[in-house]
Formats: structure tokens, C-alpha cells, sequence
């Protein structure tokens, strides 16, 4: 997939998409095999973007990430993105509820060489995050799973980040749907309305400084200040 493709890189122009991906090359042969064998394994394509997984991994960098949490495995792509940002000493705990998917997502981790860094949670992300509360604050905290979730997912990052530690979030544009008083699209309205009142908590909550990075999907960021 090419910056001009679905999920490409926002800025609308195919020109400026062809040439950001011919010079920063997001998508390597490992990330491209993994996304590939995805959708073999007839899962939906809904990965992060080649570029958004750049976002992901450069971001854990420079946040130095060394214990992260990631709520929406689906196939590992994000996951090894992640861990490639936080490098030999990080720790990702990941959280997927489907069986089938996460059996994707461990053979993933399995040839990309990461295993022992992850920590692979198979059930219902509502529940199976207090099974880590203890083993925080984290660093990261990436939102990429059911919709509805988000304001649950980023109430339980403002709990259990540490203070100067990210939250980042896909989709956070809702398709489009968050600047619309009433959202009539393909996507649940339930959704779109979690999503609005999820970005409208970041942005005003008090415990985050957060920003939006325009990407074709809105990547929220946000760090905890108390
Ligand atoms: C958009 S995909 C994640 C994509 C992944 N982050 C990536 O970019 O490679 C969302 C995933 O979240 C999972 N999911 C949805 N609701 C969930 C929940 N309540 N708890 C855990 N996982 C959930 C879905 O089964 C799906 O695999």
C-alpha cells in the first residue's frame, strides 16, 4: 500500500503522497508480510496506515517508551511498530478480543522476533485491563479498538499512565463524523458519538495536554500533566 492509497497521507495531494513515500519509505518487508498474511487469514484490513505506523514507532521513541499498552491488536501490524519504537527493553502489554485474531497477531510477534517483549491479552479490553493496573504507570497508552470504547480506554490511561507519558489514539476524526452535529455515515453513530466526547475529554480534561495530528484518520495525542 503507498501514502496514496487508503489511509494515505492526508495532505490530499498524490503528488506530495507519491514523494513522502519514496523518501521516508514507511512500509518495510516485514511490516508489508504482516499486513499481507492479515488479510490471508481473512481478517478486515483495518491496520494503522504505512505512515501512521511510522507515527507510532517514532513517536514511542522519542517518548522513550519502554512499557506500553496497546488496546486493538488485530493482526500485530501497530504492535511491532510500537516495539520497533521502543526498542530491546520495552514491553508491550496488547489487548485483543477476538481468539482468532490474536492467534494472527501471536504468530506476528512469533516471526518478527518479539515475543518474549509481548504480552498478548485475548478478551474484552473493558475487563482485561485491570488484570495490568498493578504493573503500571506505563509510558504509552495506543487506542485502536472498538469505538464506543475510547472514552473508557482514555479514563483508564489519565488513571494509569505516568505523568509525562503519552496517550495516542487512531481514528480519532471518526471519519469525519466528529465535526458533524449529526453523523449519517457508514460508520456506527454510537461510535462517533464516543469519539466526540472522547476527543472533547482530551482536549478539556484537565489531566492531558493534547493535540491532533492530522493524519487522513486524526492520530490524537496527548500527554499527562497530573
Ligand atoms: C482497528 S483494529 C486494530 C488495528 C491494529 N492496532 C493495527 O493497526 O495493526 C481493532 C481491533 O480491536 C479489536 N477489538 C475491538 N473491540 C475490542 C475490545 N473491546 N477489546 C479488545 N479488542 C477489541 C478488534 O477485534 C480488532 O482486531
Amino acid at each position: 500500500m503507498s501514502a496514496a492509497g487508503e489511509k494515505g497521507f492526508g495532505q490530499g495531494s498524490e503528488e506530495l503522497a507519491r514523494w513522502v513515500d519514496r523518501v521516508f519509505q514507511p512500509e518495510d518487508p516485514l511490516l508489508r508480510e504482516i499486513r499481507e498474511r492479515t488479510v490471508a487469514a481473512g481478517l478486515r484490513p483495518i491496520q494503522v496506515g504505512p505512515f501512521d505506523g511510522l507515527h507510532l514507532e517514532v513517536l514511542a521513541r522519542a517518548a522513550g517508551a519502554r512499557r506500553a499498552v496497546e488496546i486493538g491488536t488485530l493482526g500485530g501490524y501497530s504492535g511491532v511498530c510500537l516495539l520497533r519504537g521502543m526498542g530491546e527493553g520495552g514491553l508491550l502489554h496488547t489487548f485483543e478480543r477476538e481468539p482468532a485474531t490474536a492467534e494472527v497477531a501471536a504468530e506476528t510477534f512469533r516471526r518478527a522476533g518479539l515475543e518474549r517483549q509481548v504480552r498478548l491479552h485475548v478478551g474484552d479490553a473493558r475487563v482485561a485491563l485491570r488484570e495490568i493496573d498493578r504493573e503500571g504507570p506505563f509510558d504509552l497508552v495506543f487506542i485502536d479498538a472498538d469505538k464506543t470504547g475510547y472514552p473508557e480506554y482514555l479514563a483508564w490511561a489519565e488513571e494509569n499512565l505516568r505523568v509525562g507519558g503519552t496517550v495516542l489514539a487512531d481514528n480519532a476524526f471518526g471519519w469525519g463524523g466528529v465535526a458533524q452535529e449529526r453523523y449519517e455515515g457508514r460508520h456506527a453513530p454510537e461510535g462517533v458519538e464516543a469519539l466526540k466526547r472522547f476527543n472533547e475529554r482530551l482536549a478539556k480534561g484537565g489531566r492531558l495536554r493534547a493535540t491532533m495530528l492530522p493524519t487522513e484518520e486524526g492520530l490524537a495525542m496527548g500527554v499527562k500533566v497530573r
